[in-house]
């Protein structure tokens, strides 16, 4: 076809050890407060999109897991951010209609950054696209557009948030904080525990947060900042207690601010009370058979039911083998390759 052009990118999941919940600009995407997260390797839980650019098209298309949806307002201020930056060569290319493409390899919008990955590599992709120069455009700014989250998509490894001071949004972005070379015996087992779509999407929920949550603002001034601090050094030092600690404190965190929202938002359900204990319950038997450290594996969830379990290299096998005959309904159906595991729920429960 003449004048067509066509890119494929793939953008990771991130799962959060300091937990974003809330906007201080809802249009802008601007937060709360700082956040940070693991990007998880591209293989296993990723989300990939193809975009064509071509003059023959009529109309903006776009597809997700092979059927055709509207383009949301997201989506739309992400492709017009990104033609604002078009490189001169490509100039021609602003006036051509787009068709988008997506498939996620994982559940979508059942709490598993569905969106940070999809976003990312949305945002990634029209970069290809348009020619835009990632040493002048901060391509994390762009992503933060279509959903918060997903600004640390653009990074691998250990990548923090900066909520930022400003109104317009210019400094609220995303960086790197240390590669997955850093740490490469961190390893994260995501369980599938339900393949539903929760209930009260993230946007929806953390408008209802900020304006009944009590915690929400405290935290947010209170606490997050030192968290960040401590996680920076954690990650630094590999030192997993610290990195343990901070995370399943912050998951507590913000899930007892979904039940300080009024009404509330329910994200975890049984099971991922049970893996919870679980977790609890294998440190402490760590402990005693002489570990030197305090924890051995880590819970964070999002808003859904689905684990994401942070431990070291050494523990993973035998970590594992507990989760299978702990849920007899959990498929052992591990998608194999570090660092991440998938271990998913044959049935939603
Ligand atoms: O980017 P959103 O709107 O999907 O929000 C994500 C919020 C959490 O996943 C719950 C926490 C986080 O920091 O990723």
């Amino acid at each position: 076809m003449e004048g067509l052009v066509m890119k494929t990118c793939e953008g990771p999941v991130n799962i959060a050890v300091i937990k974003y919940w809330g906007k201080r600009n809802d249009e802008l995407i601007l937060p709360m407060n700082d956040s940070l997260s693991v990007t998880l390797h591209v293989d296993h839980l990723r989300s990939r999109t193809t975009i064509a650019c071509s003059p023959v098209f009529k109309e903006d298309e776009f597809w997700l897991n092979g059927k055709p949806f509207p383009i949301n307002e997201r989506m739309r201020t992400c492709i017009e951010e990104a033609k604002k930056h078009i490189s001169e060569e490509k100039k021609e290319l602003s006036k051509y209609k787009l068709r988008i493409c997506s498939e996620n390899n994982f559940a979508t919008a059942a709490g598993l950054a569905s969106s940070a990955a999809g976003f990312a590599c949305l945002v990634y992709c029209l970069a290809q696209v348009y020619g835009i120069d990632e040493k002048v455009v901060d391509l994390t700014i762009l992503a933060r557009r279509g959903s918060g989250s997903a600004c640390r998509s653009i990074y691998g490894g250990f990548v923090w948030w900066q909520k930022g001071t400003s109104d317009d949004g210019h400094d609220s972005k995303a960086v790197q904080v240390a590669s997955e070379a850093r740490w490469p015996e961190l390893r994260a087992v995501i369980l599938v525990v339900s393949h539903k779509q929760k209930d009260v999407s993230s946007k929806d929920g953390m408008k209802r947060s900020r304006e009944t949550s009590q915690l929400l603002h405290f935290r947010s001034k209170q606490i997050v900042q030192q968290r960040i601090e401590s996680m920076i050094k954690a990650i630094n030092a590999k030192d997993f207690d610290a990195f343990a600690e901070i995370t399943m404190k912050e998951s507590n965190q913000f899930h007892a601010v979904a039940l300080d929202t009024f009404p509330p938002c329910f994200y975890m359900n049984d099971v991922s009370r049970n893996v919870i204990d679980l977790v609890n319950k294998y440190n402490a038997y760590k402990v005693d058979m002489g570990s030197s450290t305090r924890y051995s594996a880590a819970y964070t969830f999002d808003a859904g039911p689905n684990a994401c379990i942070y431990l070291q290299d050494k523990d993973l096998s035998e970590f594992l083998s507990i989760i299978v005959s702990s849920f007899p309904s959990i498929e052992k159906e591990y998608v194999r390759g570090l660092p991440v595991e998938v271990v998913s729920s044959s049935v939603d429960i």
